[in-house]
């Protein structure tokens, strides 16, 4: 199915382009010429970001709610930082715990209903666990159903390993919701479907009819949910944390992460909650990339997660706050419009302008120094990802450069 946005192309221009999320990547675009067993897409907004976020100065591209500070981390945890000099003294610098701590994964638990501690598994981020999902569940010809706009590991990985990978596209006028039918008719036959939820781009959250639907569905196929939650609990609406597919569907390895709605991607870590038999598949394959995490990095987590509630309202404050802002400024510019997010960090903005969102992108940065991402590393064109979750006053300042640069524009 394709999208209802024009389907981008490699600009060929002398910069590097970001590759596009489509249909057969494997032998397209990004994929040209490169070493053997190299043979995956170019991950679109990673080369982007790696490019381009030490380059500028107004960073609206980041996903993350504004990093804290360790020192920020003990205060919301209530805890000394000498005392915490302390408890990390004694630490002995082994592997560790493999598999994560218990009290890690105990913490870990705790953000489910009905997942247990030993029905986790920690792992290096959520690129990590997303990762080694697909290495212990994908075959070659194996059917992947993936709903797209989305993380573009969740088609490149399946593809590079052979899967005939479906996507499912969310469209614009559609408000970026899903179409269940259309999941329906594509989940036919299909091992897994994988989602990002809230979804990374368009900031659209699953409710609960469609929790309860896309469950349903895969049930019907007898296929697995890769539900990719790293951005649950910063709902707009509500106490801001929506059900996991973790709790709603048995055959769900639901995937969550410190990056984005605990602030803390230095800490480089994620999770997989899923069946025994699944952690048993991924193990085998996490034992020959992952061994264990640092000690260090387990304990800041179970800290953190400890004062999950503490953590997450300051950020739900931050991105609720954002938003607010961020939709003023969409309602005072006339070339730009969006469907409002419903919770994460991003939001796709739609860009009245005579150009690739690509060169929307260089342009704005050279003129005003602010990072947005193309919709064309997503597969979209017309559009451009913004994040809104970062500290207040860059957002404001961001978008009142873009304002600048937007009213530049002639056509
Ligand atoms: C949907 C999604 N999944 C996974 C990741 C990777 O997160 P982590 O920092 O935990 O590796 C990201 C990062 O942008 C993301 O947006």
């Amino acid at each position: 199915m394709a999208p209802e946005s024009t389907q981008c192309v490699s600009s060929g221009s002398e910069r590097q382009s970001p590759a596009p999320v489509t249909r057969g990547t494997r032998h397209g675009p990004g994929t040209c010429g490169m070493m053997p067993g190299m043979r995956i897409a170019e991950f679109g907004v990673e080369v982007w970001m790696n490019r381009w976020e030490t380059r500028c100065g107004y960073n609206l591209a980041e996903t993350c709610v504004e990093s804290v500070t360790v020192g920020e981390l003990l205060a919301i945890a209530g805890q000394d930082a000498t005392a915490f000099t302390d408890e990390i003294a004694p630490i002995r610098m082994t592997y560790g715990a493999i598999k994560g701590s218990d009290r890690l994964r105990a913490a870990i638990a705790a953000l489910y209903a009905t997942v247990p501690p030993d029905r986790v598994l920690v792992a290096h981020g959520a690129i990590g666990a997303n990762h080694l999902v697909y290495q212990a569940m994908v075959e070659s010809g194996d059917v992947v159903v993936s709903v797209v706009p989305t993380y573009q590991q969740h088609v490149a990985i399946p593809e590079s390993l052979g899967a005939d990978v479906r996507q499912v596209w969310l469209r614009e006028r559609d408000g970026w919701r899903l179409d269940l039918d259309e999941l329906a008719a594509a989940a036919d036959g299909a091992t897994l479907i994988a989602l990002t939820n809230p979804n990374n781009p368009t900031g659209a959250q699953l409710d609960g009819a469609a929790l309860d639907g896309v469950a349903a569905l895969a049930d019907r196929a007898g296929a697995w949910i890769l539900a990719d939650e790293v951005y649950r609990g910063l709902d707009q609406a509500g106490d801001g944390t929506s059900a996991s597919f973790a709790d709603i569907y048995p055959r769900t390895i639901a995937v969550g992460s410190m990056s984005k709605a605990f602030s803390l991607a230095g800490l480089r870590l994620g999770w997989i909650t899923a069946p025994p038999q699944v952690l048993d598949a991924v193990s085998r394959h996490r034992d020959y990339s992952v061994i264990s995490v640092g000690a260090v990095d387990d304990l800041l987590a179970a800290i953190a997660l400890e004062h999950a509630d503490a953590m997450l309202a300051r950020n739900r404050s931050i991105v609720r706050g954002n938003l607010a802002v961020l939709d003023a400024w969409v309602a005072d510019e006339p070339r730009v419009s969006y469907e409002r997010p419903t919770s994460g960090t991003t939001a796709l903005l739609r860009i009245d302008a005579p150009m690739s969102s690509e060169d929307f992108c260089l342009q704005l940065l050279e003129a005003q120094g602010v990072l947005l991402v193309p919709g064309s590393a997503f597969g979209v064109e017309g559009v451009v990802r913004i994040g809104f979750a970062n500290a207040p006053g860059v957002l404001a300042d961001g978008l009142e450069r873009t304002s600048a640069f937007l009213a530049t524009l002639v056509g």
